[in-house]
């Protein structure tokens, strides 16, 4: 027997075709826009999730560590933020057995710019994937300033970074006499086009920056918020006018002496998408109320 076809409504048959195009006109609005169309703009702004990244530096032994990662593992579980802690290398195995299966990842503060080879001293990023690292700091100002990491080399780093799969978290900012001579666009600006030259900005889809003023790390002496939105708002717009999908969905976090009494003022700003907290992290308390003020 032949089926019949069900008798269609006047207009159905151009309905599906039309709405398909609509919805791949739709798609091509919000990805394609080099302009940061509203739409495209409130869309990837609110896809930002924020994200907290405790930098331990040379700090901690394993006794204190298990107090410390067991108060952040417990502490985080109710945070819609991320939390990721940067550990001492020899410590990551620790980090890796406390907080696996937990809320927060892990990940280190440096990381080679080889592959493998005799580069005595060094740790790839193959082997920071292997200890389930997920984030990598990379150019970080107290590399940069005491161990000779040159713009280049942050760039190379990054880029072996994103080789062995891990997220680079890439520092930047001026000195205070930068920022007096009035070069902070100029110095953020340089430091940002190195590594986007070296690495094409679809390298940046799955990256993170940091804007730490040198002049306010470790120093008690915070950024005001306004202050940090604008450099935040220069990276971005830099990062923008490349690819405004990428920029725009970008998370850029602010580091330099976030405590808990300032980091929900900093983070309430529209650029600002969490922090990267040095001394604060060392105390759980502390570090779990910057968590919680994103
Ligand atoms: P402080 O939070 O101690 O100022 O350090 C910031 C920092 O350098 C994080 O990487």
């Amino acid at each position: 027997m032949l089926k019949t076809r069900k008798p269609q409504a006047p207009g159905s048959r151009i309905f599906l075709p039309a709405a398909v195009i609509f919805f791949w006109r739709f798609i091509g609005i919000l990805i394609s826009s080099p302009y940061n169309s509203p739409l495209c703009v409130l869309t990837l702004c609110a896809m930002r999730s924020k994200l907290v990244v405790g930098n331990w530096k040379m700090h901690g032994s394993l006794a204190v560590n298990a107090e410390l990662l067991q108060a952040v593992r417990d502490g985080a579980g109710g945070l819609r933020t991320e939390v990721v802690v940067c550990v001492p290398y020899p410590y990551l195995a620790q980090a890796w057995t406390l907080l696996e299966g937990g809320a927060v990842s892990w990940g280190a503060q440096d990381v080679s710019e080889h592959d493998q080879g005799a580069w005595t001293g060094e740790v790839s990023g193959a082997m920071l994937a292997e200890f389930g690292c997920r984030y990598v700091i990379v150019g970080h100002s107290e590399r940069r300033s005491f161990f000779g990491d040159t713009d280049g080399v942050v760039a190379a780093k990054f880029l072996a970074a994103r080789r062995a799969g891990l997220i680079p978290i890439l520092c930047v900012g001026e000195t205070l006499a930068e920022r007096e001579a009035g070069m902070t666009g100029e110095v953020v600006s340089r430091q940002l086009d190195v590594v986007v030259q070296a690495s094409g900005i679809e390298a940046f889809a799955a990256a993170v920056v940091a804007y730490e003023p040198v002049w306010a790390i470790g120093t008690g002496r915070t950024a005001t918020p306004d202050q940090a939105q604008e450099v935040h708002a220069l990276i971005r717009g830099r990062l923008c006018a490349e690819n405004a999908v990428i920029g725009n969905g970008l998370r850029v976090l602010y580091g330099g002496s976030v405590k808990p009494a300032n980091a929900a003022e900093i983070f309430a700003r529209p650029d600002i998408d969490g922090g990267l907290i040095g001394g604060a992290s060392l105390a759980a308390a502390d570090f779990l109320a910057i968590c919680a003020a994103t």
